[in-house]
């Protein structure tokens, strides 16, 4: 490539796998567990002719034009109402609508960090927000989770060894509920233990939310965002696992001094939301087909999880190690000693199966080629039988190689 005089920053946007796997998903031939993404065949499309053109009639041509940076006061009332039903209480002020959650993790930490910051994030996490937060050339400490989230004591102890240094975390990220990639979800006590952390060691939480709709056993836990007394949550939440991702309508809750200042961030990226999409939203969910949609989801969804549980249990060599997760997308399955998950990956793509190296979701830790990420939301349940087969089988033979070295 040419040499262009491009700001440092620049060296912080790899172009990682992401954008290459992406691409596997669109090939027909290939059984992808790759893509973190919704199901297309189940979208609502009947219920979404029938509301575009109720929409049309109704509100006409102010659709199609420019809205408020803050985002459309219908879809803000609408959020409200959601979120009242699930006992999390916001209004106006503490809304901020984004183009997709993703907007969300680069607004805040253009807002947060300067280069050389420190961020601390749950690790494994997940790639889009390890990339938004490196593109602002921020310092990643990665804290390992347990089978139940982030590890508290050592996040502690990070938290102190700042301190002493007269140093702090910017913030801290986590998906506490079923994480991308590793399905986590972190139990109350430790919810309410983090949040004590963040105000004693002066810092902020970001409570990435995409998944908490896709709860298959329905044993909810508070968000973090509604137990929080100090104020220290910046809440993530996003229609594109439970209605539709390409509208790309997401929000942030947090206090309104935080939401005005993140305003002016989104207003000098893109002034404002897509309208349509707010407004199509908004109506969908005033008439209760968003909450219908979720419903539909959750059966859907949990055939798969139960199909990949049952496919990892009889295919998957026994030296494997996963958990089985109760809600989102994802598997994250530890490999046999040994066995390379990027190498595993081109030798899986020549057999016509995908999935995401372990790697994409670490920062600096090199933890990630012994892990590999199964995504059982975009996959017939013919199909996750079928891939889960041929990968297992991989792994043996590859286990057996390395065996006979
Ligand atoms: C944990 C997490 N955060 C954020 C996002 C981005 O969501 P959106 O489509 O709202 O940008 C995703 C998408 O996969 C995700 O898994």
């Amino acid at each position: 490539m040419k040499e262009y005089n491009f700001a440092k920053r620049v060296k912080q946007l790899d172009d990682n796998e992401i954008s290459e796997l992406l691409k596997l998903v669109g090939k027909a031939d290939i059984i992808s567990f790759a893509g973190g993404i919704p199901d297309a065949d189940i979208f609502p499309m009947k219920d979404l002719e029938i509301l575009i053109s109720e929409l049309m009639k109704n509100i006409g041509s102010s659709l199609f034009q420019y809205g408020s940076t803050e985002g459309s006061n219908n879809l803000k009332d609408f959020i409200i109402s959601f979120f009242k039903e699930r006992k999390l209480y916001c209004n106006r002020d503490e809304l901020l609508i984004t183009t997709g959650s993703q907007q969300g993790l680069d607004i805040i930490s253009k807002i947060f960090l300067n280069p050389g910051d420190r961020v601390i994030m749950e690790s494994p996490a997940y790639l889009g927000a390890i990339a938004a937060i490196k593109s602002y050339e921020a310092d990643i400490i990665e804290i390992e989770q347990d089978y139940d989230g982030i590890k508290l004591d050592l996040l502690e102890n990070q938290l102190i060894r700042f301190k002493k240094e007269g140093n702090q975390a910017k913030f801290i990220y986590v998906v506490p509920e079923f994480s991308n990639p590793s399905g986590t979800r972190l139990p109350l006590e430790k919810r309410k233990k983090l949040i004590e952390l963040a105000e004693k060691y002066d810092t902020y939480i970001i409570e990435d939310d995409p998944y908490s709709q896709l709860n298959y056993y329905s044993s909810s836990i508070p968000f973090m965002k509604s137990i929080d007394e100090y104020n220290r949550v910046i809440y993530l939440g996003t229609f594109s696992k439970i209605f539709v991702p390409g509208l790309r309508i997401a929000w942030i809750i947090a206090s309104s001094d935080l939401i005005k200042v993140f305003s002016m961030a989104k207003q000098n990226a893109i002034l404002a939301s897509n309208t349509f999409g707010q407004e199509l939203i908004a109506y969908a969910g005033k008439k209760g087909f968003v909450n219908k949609q979720i419903k539909k989801l959750i059966p859907h969804y949990q055939i798969r999880l139960e199909n990949m549980r049952d496919a990892l249990e009889k295919y998957f060599p026994k030296t494997c190690k996963w958990n089985i997760p109760t809600g989102g997308f994802f598997f994250w399955v530890k490999l046999p000693y040994g066995v390379n998950s990027r190498i595993l990956f081109d030798i899986a793509v020549k057999n016509k199966v995908a999935f995401v190296p372990g790697n994409s979701f670490y920062s600096n830790l090199d933890e990630g080629k012994k892990y590999i990420r199964l995504s059982f939301s975009d996959s017939k349940p013919e199909d996750i039988k079928k891939g889960i087969e041929i990968l297992g089988k991989l792994i043996s033979n590859y286990q057996k190689e390395l065996n006979n070295l």
